[in-house]
């Protein structure tokens, strides 16, 4: 079979700043999905987008073409409505734990297809998995049984959604081109919508832990999400939250899950709570449903669908989670108030203790990771323990104090913290 066109042509359209036909994209997006556009005329078109931007329209079609590459879910057997969230990711940021079970014992049902953690900020399925028994692969029949009967299921993508973003993504990892507004956004929604949930809620982050780490861009990035979103049928909001510290006082597979848990319990960090209220917040109200989530959380409803999500996946909920081998606690250099605590370095020193993986073909360790006993704001003394770091091999720390360093600021307070949540944006 003969080509409509060559991918040498598509690039050089792009690279010259032009427009890109939609018989282009859609032929470029499926050729390399075939395998007849090479990795590297893919690298090189990626990097033609990323210095040249996108037109709405050629977005609009690019993603269409990424959400065409596979199957696109039904949901419309679901008799709940369905609504689903997705955050661009950030340290400590464990929100789908108690968010997915919260909104589903207000009477939605939240598809969650999730991924692996890959650098510094840890993957949702990481963090179940540390769970003893809990399985992240479900069949299409069961992931529909569970989100009517359960009405929350986190488990792991199918090969079979947008595999064109699949490749695209590990491509873009390797050629620095991940950090632009028009792929990411493209990569994010075409595996939301083709998901099929009906309404999605966006948690983009902003700060030193975020992609995006101003807030002009994390602005620009939500409302092309928000307008992908929309114009696919799906009621989209975002709300754009802070990450210059991370969420709560873990960060780690198993030490994330156990902090989940006591929000669920009616207890948890304050931010946790915060956040987690105000996604479901946007969430519940996507769906048309007139609950109070905070309701839900305080009678101990989310907890029993926690309970019954958790245990539908293989997963024993009252098991007790693992913990790492060996510990070591860091103490505060001086008394003062915390000014700066880095989600970045925070993130890394996690990572480097066993939390996360550097290839995507690594084991990550689940008792890993960093509890935080002071944050921001709080005062501290002079050899107080600060932060504990938690490894299965002690070899570790060394690489986890070295990512640490310069990463806490303590000095005479106080603390500029920003709000937790600083802006929406909503087509309605
Ligand atoms: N997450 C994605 O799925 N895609 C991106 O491009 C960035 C974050």
């Amino acid at each position: 079979m003969t080509e409509p066109y060559d991918a040498v042509g598509v690039i050089r359209t792009k690279r010259d700043g032009g427009e890109l036909t939609s018989g282009q994209i859609d032929w470029v997006i499926d050729a390399y999905t075939r395998g007849l556009v090479a990795e590297e005329q893919m690298s090189a078109l990626a990097m033609a987008i990323f210095l040249n931007g996108m037109s709405d329209a050629e977005l609009s079609r690019w993603t269409a073409a990424m959400i065409a590459s596979g199957e696109r879910l039904d949901l419309s057997g679901v008799t709940r409505p369905t609504v689903d969230k997705h955050s661009t990711g950030g340290v400590g940021d464990k929100i789908t734990l108690p968010l997915a079970p919260l909104v589903a014992a207000c009477g939605a049902a939240v598809p969650q297809l999730s991924g692996r953690g890959l650098g510094h900020t840890g993957g949702t399925l990481d963090k179940l998995e540390s769970i003893p028994g809990w399985r992240a692969g479900v069949s299409n029949e069961a992931f529909l049984r569970q989100l009517d009967e359960v009405g929350a299921v986190v488990c792991a993508a199918g090969a079979g959604l947008a595999p064109a973003d699949r490749k695209l993504y590990a491509l873009r990892d390797v050629t620095a081109t991940v950090d632009s507004i028009p792929l990411i956004a493209s990569s994010i929604m075409s595996k939301k919508i083709a998901e099929g949930s009906a309404a999605l809620v966006l948690d983009v982050k902003v700060g030193a832990g975020a992609f995006m780490r101003d807030l002009a861009g994390a602005q620009r990035l939500a409302s092309t999400m928000v307008g992908l979103g929309e114009a696919a049928g799906v009621r989209t909001v975002a709300l754009l939250t802070a990450m210059d510290t991370p969420l709560g006082r873990t960060a780690g597979n198993a030490l994330e899950v156990a902090e989940s848990v006591e929000v669920l319990a009616g207890g948890g960090p304050a931010d946790v709570v915060e956040l987690t209220l105000a996604l479901a917040r946007e969430m519940v109200s996507c769906a048309g449903l007139d609950v109070d989530p905070a309701e839900a959380l305080r009678d101990g409803r989310a907890m029993d669908v926690w309970r019954q999500m958790i245990a539908a996946q293989g997963g024993d909920p009252l098991a007790p989670l693992p913990v790492a081998r060996e510990r070591h606690v860091v103490t505060a250099p001086a008394s003062g108030t915390v000014l700066a605590l880095d989600a970045l370095a925070v993130g890394t020193a996690a990572w480097r203790l066993g939390a996360g993986r550097s290839r995507k073909e690594d084991a990550v360790s689940a008792g890993a990771g960093v509890v935080m006993f002071a944050k921001p704001g709080d005062t501290v003394r002079a050899g107080e323990p600060l932060l504990e770091l938690h490894a299965d091999d002690p070899a570790r720390f060394d690489g986890a104090l070295a990512a640490l360093a310069g990463g806490i600021r303590i000095g005479d307070g106080p603390a500029a913290t920003a709000a937790l949540l600083i802006d929406r944006v909503a087509a309605f």
